[in-house]
């Protein structure tokens, strides 16, 4: 199943989302669901706040972005990230919320996560270089941040038209979005 995707704005995106109980959900099933959603949009991770649901839960797939991230597949839930360390370095990011805007984020190159799988079987393992970028943006999803909140002021108010067109649907897209203002 393809659930649309929530489009900034939506304060779902904004909440801190709850851990999972154990037997709460499917998580074969749900893992599934949000693996298909995001490769219908084309993105390298998905997390559940993102499909309005307010749960501790994100999926990614790096394959798409770099060859080098084969078999970096994963469903990450009640995520914990115990240490990120290295120098910070910049990335352009993106976010399937907020489609058509890119931005350089700052974020330390290492770190260091424990989480259980959609076995539920915990793992503690090290994360470094597009892999830790990608569960750090995931990680921010399931905190109520979003990659724009790290832009400088300035940034923001160049971008806050286009952030409101998003919120309102104003957007060119090819996958299913869910708008909280759209009339
Ligand atoms: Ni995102």
């Amino acid at each position: 199943m393809i659930y649309p995707i929530v489009a900034y704005g939506d304060p779902v995106l904004r909440r801190k989302a709850q851990n999972v109980e154990p037997g709460q959900i499917d998580l074969i099933k749900l893992s599934q669901d949000m693996f298909d959603t995001m490769y219908a949009a084309h993105g390298v991770g998905l997390a559940c706040p993102q499909i309005g649901l307010s749960l501790r839960m994100f999926v990614v797939d790096g394959k798409p972005m770099d060859e080098s991230m084969v078999g970096f597949k994963k469903v990450f839930v009640n995520p914990k990230i115990l240490s990120e360390t290295g120098e910070s370095w910049a990335f352009e990011e993106g976010c399937l919320s907020i489609p058509g805007i890119r931005e350089d984020v700052q974020r330390n190159p290492v770190i260091r996560m424990r989480y259980l799988d959609e076995h539920w079987k915990e793992h503690e393992e090290e994360f470094d270089d597009l892999r830790a970028r990608i569960i750090q943006h995931e990680y921010d999803h399931i905190e109520g941040v979003l990659f724009t909140d790290y832009l400088s002021g300035f940034k923001k108010r160049i971008l806050k038209g286009k952030l409101t067109g998003i919120t309102r649907g104003k957007v060119d897209i090819d996958y299913k979005m869910r708008f909280p203002l759209k009339t």
